[in-house]
């Protein structure tokens, strides 16, 4: 990358609609400092023709160390949340809009710091391939830093949870909040955890439809 461009991944990602093979060549990405100190690059993680694509917004410090997606506390109330809409996390492919973690080091703990706007698209085209190669029906965002990188920095989680939009990687597209934001609210656990049920039980219902009309 010459210092005149902007970061990007573009030029570490193959071009193959190949999950395998993408994942393959994400560990050597220099598309943007962030591989610098995290441990380890964290791909998607799912089947390649799962029907719906989860996108979070980068791995978080148990996420790094083991190298998947979502397997800390966010990943685990995910899950939760899941079972409980009714969608099956085997079946789902689930990444995050940045695939390096970035952290703040405090004494012995690594507290998560949020990825820039710069490399947010930097780290795009491994989504977008992901994207390509998967075809979901559907993309869920989870939380802002998604929902920005496929909808647009103007798009506002607060304002447009919860509802559909047509979408080039998917035929719809749905943004609910990052489930971190419902740890960090512990006096409103319930009600948020609700909520954000009652989002994805959207996102089953939709893929319900989507799978009976293609059916009939
Ligand atoms: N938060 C995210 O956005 N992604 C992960 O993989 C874990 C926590
Ligand atoms: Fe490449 Fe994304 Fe990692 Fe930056 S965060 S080095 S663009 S994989």
């Amino acid at each position: 990358m010459s210092k005149s461009q902007k970061p990007s991944a573009a030029e570490w990602v193959p071009a193959t609609h190949d999950l395998a093979r993408l994942r393959a060549a994400a560990p050597a990405c220099r598309g943007c400092d962030l591989y610098a100190h995290a441990t380890q690059v964290v791909f998607g993680e799912g089947p390649q023709d799962a029907n719906v694509v989860m996108v979070g917004e980068q791995p978080g410090d148990e996420e790094d160390r083991r190298g998947l997606p979502f397997v800390g506390p966010s990943g685990r109330l995910l899950s939760k949340a899941m079972e409980q809409a009714g969608l099956d996390r085997d079946k789902v492919y689930v990444t995050n809009a940045v695939k390096h973690f970035k952290f703040l080091e405090r004494g012995k703990r690594r507290i998560h710091a949020k990825p820039s706007g710069i490399e947010i698209s930097a780290c795009r085209p491994w989504l977008e391939a992901e994207l390509a190669s998967v075809e979901p029906e559907l993309i869920v965002c989870l939380g802002a830093t998604a929902a920005q990188s496929l909808m647009g920095r103007d798009f506002r989680i607060t304002v447009d949870r919860g509802k559909f939009f047509p979408h080039h990687w998917a035929k719809q597209l749905l943004a609910t909040v990052h489930p971190s934001a419902i740890l960090r609210m512990p006096e409103r656990y319930d009600e948020e955890f609700e909520l954000f049920v009652r989002d994805l039980s959207l996102v089953a219902q939709k893929l319900e439809s989507i799978e009976a009309a293609a059916k009939a």
